[in-house]
């Protein structure tokens, strides 16, 4: 169990146990396995969601735990220390769909998709991307043109995580007119379901790591949605999913800490086991400087990402907070993996030890919910907005 920059309370130390407790026996036996094989396990979202791991935000009226963003980032860094695919799963659906209708969604849509989203009988899904719109997120051209009552959504989305089993999507769509292009102000917010006519799942990508977690592209194809699908107001829709990667960055840097804390103690415990030049390896000071700046790195990132949710708790603007904690986590990651292969070695740079796995899960938490690239132009804009 890692530890936490503030005491944690016991109702937090609860469930961090019970995260870590169904991590080790529900998801490790099986994550070399999955990764393997790329394959998502359905029965984890029904078991995640009994153990109110889908709700984790949301507040007990929806059937949802009601925990603070600390209590959560540490869940979901007991998650990723097993398995990111898993813990991008939970971290999505938690951070952005659900939260999303909570803060901008109709009592209707309350009503109809918090719950089930909370047990674990809907997995949430979003959808801002597209082949390309990437960083330049709000230059996205799915169209969605009114029809009476209803919507026609027309366009394609790009690297949808849990897209392909994701039955709650929040999809962003231009809704201005192409000969008055109003740029992120022309953009909405839609609560898509696959059952819509014209919805259909393309590519799943065949990924250098979190290959349990599976990512698709989607097609609209004159996909029919009904009015009351509309989150919000019409234009909102940008404003509405950058507010969100505020709290869904939060949860990629947890996703980042858990694997980084994962290749330091694979690579502590392997240095004290292994042997060279008649002596374990961790005797070497050359070993011992590494395995320390390696935990200097985890803590330093995790300091950033718990003093980042404990803001947000305290109610205030963290978008610059988050992209720190994301950017410093994600490439906190990066560099610690970098080190344990190094530290095992040949045996690092094959599948029998964990290290290969976490290497490659850890270089996209520098990739999606913005680019470490796009984090540094979100916090060094936010130093000019405070003045
Ligand atoms: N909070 C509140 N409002 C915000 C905001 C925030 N964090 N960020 C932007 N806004 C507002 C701005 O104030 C502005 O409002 P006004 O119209 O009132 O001026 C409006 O939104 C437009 O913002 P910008 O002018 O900053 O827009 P931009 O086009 O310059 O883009 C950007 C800004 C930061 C580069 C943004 O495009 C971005 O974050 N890009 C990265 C995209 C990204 O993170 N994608 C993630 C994909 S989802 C994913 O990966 C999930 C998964 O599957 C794991």
């Amino acid at each position: 169990m890692s530890w936490a920059l503030t005491p944690l309370t016991e109702e937090q130390k609860a469930i961090q146990a019970v995260a870590g407790e169904f991590a080790t026996t529900e998801i490790a036996p099986y994550t070399e396995q999955w990764d393997r094989d790329a394959h998502f396990e359905p029965s984890l979202v029904g078991k995640l969601g009994a153990l109110g791991f889908l709700g984790m935000l949301l507040p007990e009226q929806f059937d949802g735990l009601g925990l603070d963003t600390l209590t959560y980032v540490v869940a979901l860094e007991e998650l990723a220390i097993v398995d990111a695919s898993v813990a991008v799963m939970v971290s999505v659906h938690n951070s952005l769909p659900t939260q999303m209708i909570l803060r901008w969604g109709s009592e209707k849509q309350k009503e109809c998709f918090l719950k089930p989203m909370a047990r674990g009988e809907l997995l949430g899904a979003f959808a801002l991307s597209e082949p390309d719109a990437g960083s330049d997120a709000a230059s996205l051209r799915t169209q969605a043109v009114r029809d009476g009552s209803d919507w026609i959504l027309n366009g394609t989305k790009a690297w949808v995580s849990s897209g392909a089993k994701g039955e709650v999507i929040m999809v962003m769509a231009r809704t201005d007119n192409p000969e008055d292009r109003r740029g992120p102000r022309g953009i909405s917010a839609f609560i898509v379901t696959p059952d819509l006519p014209g919805f259909s799942v393309g590519k799943k990508e065949d990924k250098m790591g979190l290959r349990a977690s599976p990512t698709v592209s989607l097609h609209f194809s004159d996909m029919r949605v009904p009015g009351d699908r509309l989150l919000g107001q019409v234009g909102s829709g940008f404003l509405y999913a950058m507010q969100s990667l505020d709290n869904g960055r939060l949860g990629i840097a947890a996703q980042a800490v858990g694997i980084a804390e994962a290749a330091l103690r694979a690579a502590a415990a392997y240095a004290a086991e292994r042997k060279q030049f008649g002596k374990p390896i961790k005797e070497f000071q050359a070993i011992q400087f590494r395995l320390a700046d390696m935990a200097t790195r985890v803590a330093s990132s995790r300091a950033l990402l718990h003093l980042a949710a404990t803001a947000k708790d305290r109610g205030e603007r963290i978008t610059q907070f988050s992209s720190m904690a994301k950017l410093q986590a994600s490439e906190t990651a990066m560099w610690v993996t970098t080190q344990a292969i190094q530290i095992f070695g040949g045996y690092g740079y094959v599948k029998d030890y964990p290290v290969e796995r976490l290497f490659r899960d850890a270089k996209v938490t520098e990739i999606y919910e913005g680019t470490s690239e796009i984090q540094r132009i979100v916090i060094a804009r936010e130093l000019y907005s405070r003045t």
